[in-house]
């Protein structure tokens, strides 16, 4: 969602605002904008509707001899996507200008006690409100820009990430958060902001994460500050940021998305990477060895996310309960929030995230840490607010992931879950010594597994061409391919706009075969061995009804092969590993329909990376 940038220093800003803007592109928007002082201190504004080209096409010569700058994506909220609604927003006199990410939930009030006050407003925006309440408290007050900052930011209820440039102070930039995310990154008398490191990681490694309701002042003559909302000064911790440039490149693909998805192989290696020990047989999770104990003996654990990372919480009740026996609720985390859970202090709860910024999975986990459960998390963000407002956790490692439709993270989250199954299984004397080594040994093979699953992408390529143009698709699974089911049918729709459901198969004849017929094809993940005659029967029915059956079978697996119009084989693995391999031709078969239907696969219309409002 809506990204922020901003810099000051030395060095040109305006081209360094637009990069970070194109850096945040992936976290979706719907427009884009940018302010700037000029050297005789007049404020400039840009906005456009639509992509940071369109900004720039507007912007014409690109200005020079700028050292405060700031920029903004914008995904709408309060407001249409339009020029006007597009950050920055001026204040009345237009000496102070605002960008946000969030939802100012007390909005109208202020904006109506402003109005009174003779305020005018242009925009739909709550923005606008935030900068009028800074102005009206400056000249109220006789305060600095900061100080107007914070006595503002008291009178907000909601969530905020923003940043403030004035030209009445055009030595510093004002930027604090509540909620939603950002960054400083530190250079040589040089500051950057940023939603998230994106846009800082090619100018200096060293930031620190404003935590909730701080405030930083940073300033051109290389100084920094920063206090709470309550006006208390804080030290900042520096830290390191461990990503690097490349990662943030196509590095020679077309998309961010066909790169993830290939990426997988190097990925799910790198999250079992220092903690699966083969030669000794051994699973270490060093996150949360601390609370080993704790979860070998909750009486239930609790998995809460959103998305795409919901369904790898799916997948891990499978792993839980199957391998560790230990009872598992997963639930949405905004369902969670506000259905009043019973929450007890031995439970665990486990957020998933791949992102570590969805306002949902923080509100969640903030709910689950107040009734005084241990809350751990599996995040991809290292650094994130999820990694830092939980008790401890794993990094899943797949490194910086900017397709919007998640692929890389989902395996990884897959992956870490079934670690921290079987190292649990394992301490509880849950599962034989066999079967134990017999997974270890499994999962060491996935990477070389889906290795062989990337090689036949042509078949699937092919297939999505005979079915670019369907209306609808069905997708199903059973078990461990249930959640896989759903996450096929939400890589299709994110992507290509086609409406797909996931149903686990037994459930297709309680609604979903009423809208079966020659039309409809049904994408049908049958690899696993348990179900199989199951599986096999749900064929049938589709079949006869005269649907289009798909489906993903495990290698040497005759007979769906046999029934099926078109069969996917991938390698067989241990059925609790087949979401690793099974989902692998699925977000391909989604990639491809999506760019034979000429969609922007990368940046899909109204979806959001980081979904940072409820
Ligand atoms: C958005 C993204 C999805 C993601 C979901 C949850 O909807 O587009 O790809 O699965 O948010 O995000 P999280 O970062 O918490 O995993």
């Amino acid at each position: 969602m809506c990204g922020i940038v901003g810099y000051i220093g030395t060095k040109e800003a305006i081209p360094i605002i637009l990069n970070g803007l194109r850096r945040l592109e992936y976290r979706g928007y719907d427009s884009a904008g940018i302010a700037y002082l000029n050297g005789d201190n007049t404020l400039k504004v840009f906005k456009k509707k639509g992509k940071v080209n369109e900004l720039v096409k507007h912007l014409k010569n690109i200005p020079t001899n700028i050292h405060i700058a700031i920029g903004h994506t914008r995904w709408a909220t309060h407001g249409a996507p339009n020029d006007i609604n597009a950050h920055p927003q001026l204040s009345a006199s237009g000496k102070i200008t605002v960008i946000h990410n969030g939802i100012i939930e007390n909005y109208s009030i202020i904006k109506e006690a402003l109005i009174k006050q003779g305020y005018n407003f242009v925009s739909e925006t709550d923005t606008e409100v935030i900068a009028n309440l800074i102005e009206e408290i400056q000249s109220r007050d006789g305060v600095i820009l900061s100080e107007a900052v914070r006595l503002a930011l008291n009178e907000v209820i909601g969530a905020y990430a923003i940043v403030v440039m004035s030209s009445d102070f055009p030595d510093e930039l004002i930027a604090a958060r509540k909620s939603s995310p950002l960054v400083i990154g530190i250079g040589e008398n040089e500051f950057f902001l940023a939603s998230d490191a994106t846009p800082i990681v090619e100018h200096t490694k060293n930031v620190v994460y404003l935590n909730d309701e701080e405030i930083v002042s940073v300033k051109n003559d290389g100084t920094f500050l920063i206090k709470t909302i309550e006006n208390k000064i804080k030290t900042p911790f520096i830290e390191e940021l461990q990503m690097e440039l490349e990662m943030l490149e196509r590095g020679g693909y077309d998309y961010f998305m066909l790169k993830e998805i290939y990426e997988q192989p190097t990925t799910v290696k790198d999250s079992m990477r220092g903690r699966l020990n083969l030669e000794k047989g051994t699973i270490s999770l060093g996150g949360i060895k601390d609370y080993e104990h704790k979860l070998m003996n909750a009486p239930r654990i609790i998995l809460l996310a959103c998305g795409t990372s919901w369904h790898a919480a799916l997948i891990g009740e499978y792993l839980f309960e199957d391998l560790a026996r230990i009872p598992v609720e997963v639930d949405y985390a905004s369902e969670f929030r506000y259905r009043n859970p019973i929450i007890k202090e031995e439970d665990v709860v486990i957020a998933i995230s791949q992102s570590g910024e969805t306002l949902d999975t923080m509100a969640a986990i903030e709910l689950a840490k107040s009734k005084g459960a241990t809350v751990l998390g599996i995040c991809n963000v290292v650094g994130s607010t999820i990694s830092r407002i939980t008790d401890a956790g794993c990094y899943t490692h797949a490194g910086p992931e900017i397709g919007v439709a998640s692929t890389k993270a989902f395996t990884a989250q897959v992956t870490i879950l079934t670690l921290m199954a079987l190292l649990l299984a394992r301490k509880k004397g849950t599962i034989t010594d066999t079967h134990y080594h017999q997974i270890l040994i499994e999962l060491d093979k996935i990477p070389a597994k889906i290795e062989a699953v990337l090689k036949i992408s042509k078949q699937i390529e092919k297939i999505a061409a005979e079915f670019k143009d369907a209306r609808n698709f069905l997708y199903l699974g059973r078990a461990y391919n249930f959640p896989i089911a759903l996450e096929g049918a939400l890589k299709l729709k994110e992507i290509s706009y086609i409406h797909a459901e996931g149903y686990p198969a037994a459930e297709m004849k309680h609604g979903p075969i009423a809208l079966i017929d020659e039309e409809m094809p049904v994408v049908v993940i049958a690899t696993n061995q348990s179900a199989y005659e199951k599986i096999t029967n749900n064929i049938m029915e589709v079949k006869a009804r005269r649907g289009k059956i798909i489906a993903i079978v495990a290698e040497g697996n005759g007979k769906i092969k046999e029934l099926a119009d078109y069969a996917i084989e991938i390698p067989e693995t241990e059925e609790i590993l087949s979401p690793l391999l099974s989902i692998i031709p699925l977000q391909i078969l989604a990639y491809h329909i999506a760019l034979m239907r000429g969609c922007n696969v990368d940046q899909p219309r109204n979806l959001a990376k980081s979904v940072t409002v409820e």
